[in-house]
């Protein structure tokens, strides 16, 4: 039977690039997405940036550019990144759009009619300086349990203490460093508790994995709480309809961006409806790949808003655990926290597909990426096994045979074993248990090496008259690769389309596994993947120590203290200022230029508010010299000068004494 499925992974926040973290979702979802291609369904795979929130606004604002902007360029490097790794998206799409605008009002006023939103007032909170309401992660102070400092708002990392931020001792603001005041302000709240029953049931139809339902189990059976789907401006986002200053709150609408990221694609589509996906008992199926710290919102929230706007609900959520790197969080200064860019310009993307395909297992728990591993894997079973059998057969084949194929099988028994592990290797991809797909793909590999090893054609090739022989067995074992390429074909898209013009055919299917390959003619052999060496995974650790990382992320402690080598690394020098005016189209920006005495150069600085560009002609600054040049939206800026304070007029330039001269180190 054909199915038609649509399948998401989680959408990236647009606030930090794409990392090892991202890889394995996507990577694992690619492999199921493709698997299901492969298997002849119809398949889907869509995507998009998370992009709404105060911490966009706020990015926005430092880099002086409109956060649409700003969006649009992270989008463009996220796709890059990711289909760097051979992910391919069907469509990849930005929450910021006008059908996820109109699908998300839609389904709020859906909402409201069914009586499932109400109003409430809030204490939060509230920058007084900013003049905004803060998020748990724009505020830090004392924990109100343990007492230790610098906690955010939600939770305390010393003793695990989750509480409101209100409670916090000392509190004081992220965004402008100002003790916050509490606020009142009025919330709109989804009333999930009327969803209870429905959810019980929802979680133990075969929607999530047991250990998930046992989790959300526990949640349904303490009660289920009205959830705050609102937030109040300044906010980077939709406005709720009917209000002038309240916001949805970015979990409310970043779902509704799955929605709204597939009506975009069946926009352009003649074959896809929008209803036959989303419409209450569709007969299609919906799947979504998440970690597992954001369970809640995909299997309490979303099914429930869904429900409630007389929308389908998923067919599964796919839950899986963190990755660690070398048995840790990652962490910048160890260098493992690794960005995709940055694997890409040391590594083979297929070599890590790989790699998480051997360590995917369906269930929550933690992966780990472990160097040395990781090359021992690859070498050793990839390339050690699989390709080797292509390599060890091919030069016969191509030498002694003239590239062609023996008319019959060898060892039709043999190859009939490998064929026959085609619906046990189905079974674990489609129940997302690569990593057992993969162990099975490599004991069949096993089979193969020890069958030429066995018939040694190497040794048969240097008596007489065993031409049909040797080239029956080497047939016989690109017969088996052959297969063994089409099993790995979800894992590994590169390898398969290079195996492909190596025995020159059409693309890889699975339907054409049980069709041995007789008689024809392929292409010499070139090296379809090549040993991975320990120093290109050292190169890429030391690359990844100066990655500009995700601070969410980022390893504890990291965010706290740079190392000396790192302060070693920032030149700062003394520059004066030659020219300065004030870029009209942006609220905050000077267009500097800085004379280092070497030349001039331009810097474009946030200073517009305490300073007339005028008073500042001739006086000395510092600048931090060797600042990667960045690409704003009104023009580049090489340098950044030094200043203190809040902002607003409380703005000031740090300046030598006079004696110090244009290029001189700032020490
Ligand atoms: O946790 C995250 O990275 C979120 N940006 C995921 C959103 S998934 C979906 F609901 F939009
Ligand atoms: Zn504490």
């Amino acid at each position: 039977m054909n199915r038609r499925i649509l399948v998401t992974s989680a959408l990236p926040y647009i606030n930090g690039p794409i990392h090892l973290g991202h890889l394995l979702e996507h990577v694992q979802t690619d492999i199921w997405v493709r698997f299901q291609k492969l298997r002849g369904h119809e398949c889907l795979y869509v995507c998009a940036d998370d992009t709404h929130g105060t911490g966009t606004m706020l990015l926005a604002e430092q880099a002086g550019v409109a956060a649409e902007d700003l969006i649009e360029g992270v989008r463009r490097e996220h796709v890059r990144d990711l289909t760097g790794f051979g992910i391919e998206y069907d469509n990849y799409y930005s929450t910021h759009s006008e059908e996820n605008r109109t699908l998300s009002e839609l389904i709020f006023e859906r909402l409201r009619e069914r009586g499932c939103i109400f109003t409430r007032n809030v204490a939060q909170l509230y920058d007084p300086e900013r003049g905004l309401f803060l998020a748990d992660r724009f505020v830090k102070g004392d924990c109100p349990r343990c007492g230790a400092a610098d906690q955010y708002g939600d939770n305390c990392d010393v003793c695990g203490a989750t509480y409101d931020a209100t409670e916090l001792g000392r509190p004081r603001s992220l965004v402008s460093g100002v003790e916050p005041e509490i606020r009142q302000s009025e919330h709109y709240f989804f009333d999930l508790p009327q969803f209870g029953d429905m959810l019980k049931g929802w979680t133990r139809s075969g929607a999530v994995q047991p250990e998930v339902a046992n989790k959300l189990a526990e949640w349904l059976d303490e009660g289920l709480k009205p959830w705050d789907i609102s937030r109040d401006a300044p906010y980077f986002g939709f406005l709720i309809p009917g209000t002038q200053d309240k916001y949805f709150y970015v979990w409310m609408d970043a779902p509704v961006g799955y929605m709204a990221s597939f009506k975009n694609l069946a926009d352009t589509r003649d074959d896809l409806e929008f209803d036959a996906f989303w419409a209450a008992g569709a007969d299609t199926e919906l799947h979504h790949f998440i970690g597992k710290d954001i369970i809640n919102f995909h299997t309490l929230f979303w099914p429930a808003m869904l429900e409630a706007a007389g929308l389908r609900k998923p067919t599964r959520v796919h839950t899986h655990g963190f990755l660690t790197v070398e048995g840790a969080k990652m962490s910048k200064s160890k260098g493992t926290f690794i960005l995709a860019s940055t694997y890409l310009e040391h590594l083979n993307p297929e070599c890590l597909r790989y790699y998480f395909a051997t360590k995917l297992n369906g269930t929550v728990d933690d992966y780990d990426f472990n160097s040395d591993d990781f090359v021992q894997r690859v070498n050793a079973d990839l390339v050690g096994k699989v390709v080797n059998i292509a390599s060890r057969c091919a030069g016969f084949i191509t030498r002694n045979a003239d590239g062609e194929l023996a008319l019959e099988l060898a060892d039709e028994a043999l190859w009939r074993r490998l064929v026959e592990a085609s619906e046990s290797i189905a079974e674990r991809y489609e129940a997302g248990q690569v990593s057992r797909a993969v162990r099975e793909i490599t004991a069949l590999a096993d089979l193969a090496n020890q069958y030429i090893a066995e018939r040694e054609p190497w040794k048969l090739v240097k008596q007489e008259g065993t031409e049909a022989e040797v080239q029956a067995v080497c047939s016989l074992g690109l017969n088996l690769f052959r297969i063994l390429a089409i099993y790995l074909t979800p894992i590994l898209p590169g390898l398969s389309k290079a195996v492909s013009t190596f025995l020159n055919v059409g693309p890889l299917r699975w339907s054409d596994i049980d069709q041995p390959l007789l008689g024809g003619r392929i292409n010499p052999y070139q090296a379809l993947l090549t040993r991975v060496e320990k120093k290109q995974v050292d190169r890429l650790v030391e690359a990844s120590k100066e990655s500009p990382a995700d601070d969410k992320d980022s390893g504890e402690g990291d965010q706290a203290h740079i190392t000396i080598d790192e302060f070693a690394k920032v030149q700062l020098k003394v520059a004066r200022i030659a020219e300065a005016e004030a870029v009209p189209e942006a609220d905050k920006l000077l267009r500097l230029q800085l004379d280092l005495g070497d030349g001039q150069r331009q810097v474009m600085a946030g200073i517009k508010s305490a300073y007339d560009p005028a008073s500042l002609i001739d006086r000395l600054v510092v600048v931090v010299a060797n600042l990667a040049p960045r690409k704003m939206r009104f023009g580049t800026s090489e340098g950044m000068i030094l200043a203190a304070g809040p902002g607003g007029k409380d703005i000031f330039l740090l300046s030598p004494d006079a004696g110090a001269t244009p290029g001189m180190d700032v020490k």
